[in-house]
């Protein structure tokens, strides 16, 4: 790329976020601001440096699931405030991890925060604002056309993996992942990408020592100090860059079966019809890389 990319027009103004297109169109700029908005943004505020934060935590966090194997947008990390990543078409389909219940989970189903899940419980929802992204089971993604079958088995798998890696990641922080929400997105190339930011703004985070919340429970609830938190974890995710992770061991031979068999499956007359080209098999397939088999 000749020089630094200079971001142009503004494509997209979200609560936490703005999206720039370049002059190559298959990259945008993305601003992170310092506004929060919590509750379908019914509560809204600033929290001072938060969005320096999330981009330095989500620049650091997505280079290094590249590097573990996940296809990502990003590219680089710009300034304090912007960061060069691939322009995506994004999947309307959350996908939320829990490790423990909380938030709207541990309501819902009437639950201390807290409680241990497992396995390990993944949820979609439909990414739609007007609605409160409402929770959806794959059938319904399908019938309403916002994924097929098989982004939605790739987007489960990466998540599981993106889950094993961070959970591993910020133990060595001394923060328990609880929770989080991530997006993926279809770039140019027609490649199923983790897309959006991974912050505090978008995971819940707790102190191993005290259980306390490092994260946007603090500005949810008012519980003050929210700065300081995002901060912390900034501060200790740092601290801790290049250490050895705990991460689990995966049962490869086991993995390959059950993904051959599915994809056995999809190869007979029920397959669906987009096996290739955008939003297709290309990058999804049985052929890529267990993440964590380092490719460099
Ligand atoms: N690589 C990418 N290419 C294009 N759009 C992206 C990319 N990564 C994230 N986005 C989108 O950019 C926007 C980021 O803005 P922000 O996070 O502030 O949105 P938001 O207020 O959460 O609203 P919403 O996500 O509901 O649109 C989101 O819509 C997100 O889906
Ligand atoms: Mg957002």
């Amino acid at each position: 790329m000749n020089g630094r990319p200079e971001p142009r027009e503004l494509l997209y103004e979200g609560k936490a976020k703005q999206v720039y297109a370049c002059d190559d169109t298959d990259v945008v700029i993305v601003r992170y601001k310092d506004d929060a908005t919590a509750f379908n943004a019914q509560k809204r505020g600033t929290v001072s440096e938060k969005g320096v934060v999330n981009n330095a935590v989500s620049a650091m966090l997505y280079a290094e699931l590249e590097a573990f194997g996940v296809p990502t947008h990003f590219i680089e990390q710009l300034s304090q405030r912007e960061q060069l990543v691939r322009r995506v078409s994004i999947v309307p389909v959350e996908v939320i991890v829990r490790n423990r219940a909380a938030g709207t989970f541990a309501v819902r189903y009437g639950v201390d925060e807290g409680l241990e899940l497992d396995p390990t419980v993944v949820e979609w929802c439909f990414k739609n604002d007007a609605l409160s992204d409402p929770p959806m089971n794959t059938a319904t993604a399908v019938a309403l056309g916002l994924a097929d079958e098989l982004q939605l088995e790739a987007m489960f798998e990466y998540a599981a993996d993106i889950n094993d890696y961070l959970s591993a990641r910020f133990a060595v922080a001394d923060l328990e992942l609880i929770d989080f929400k991530l997006e993926f997105g279809i770039d140019a190339a027609g490649e199923l990408r983790l897309a959006d930011e991974i912050s505090p703004d978008t995971c819940r985070l707790w102190d191993v020592a005290s259980g306390e919340k490092m994260d946007k429970d603090r500005f949810r609830r008012d519980l003050g100090g929210v700065e300081e938190a995002y901060q912390e974890v900034w501060r200790r995710l740092r601290e801790t860059q290049g250490l050895p992770l705990d991460l689990p061991d995966h049962d490869e031979a086991e993995f390959e079966h059950q993904h051959l068999h599915e994809l056995d499956e999809l190869d007979g007359d029920d397959a669906p019809g987009a096996l290739d080209g955008p939003g297709g098999l290309d990058g999804l397939g049985a052929e890529r890389p267990r993440p964590g088999e380092r490719r460099d």
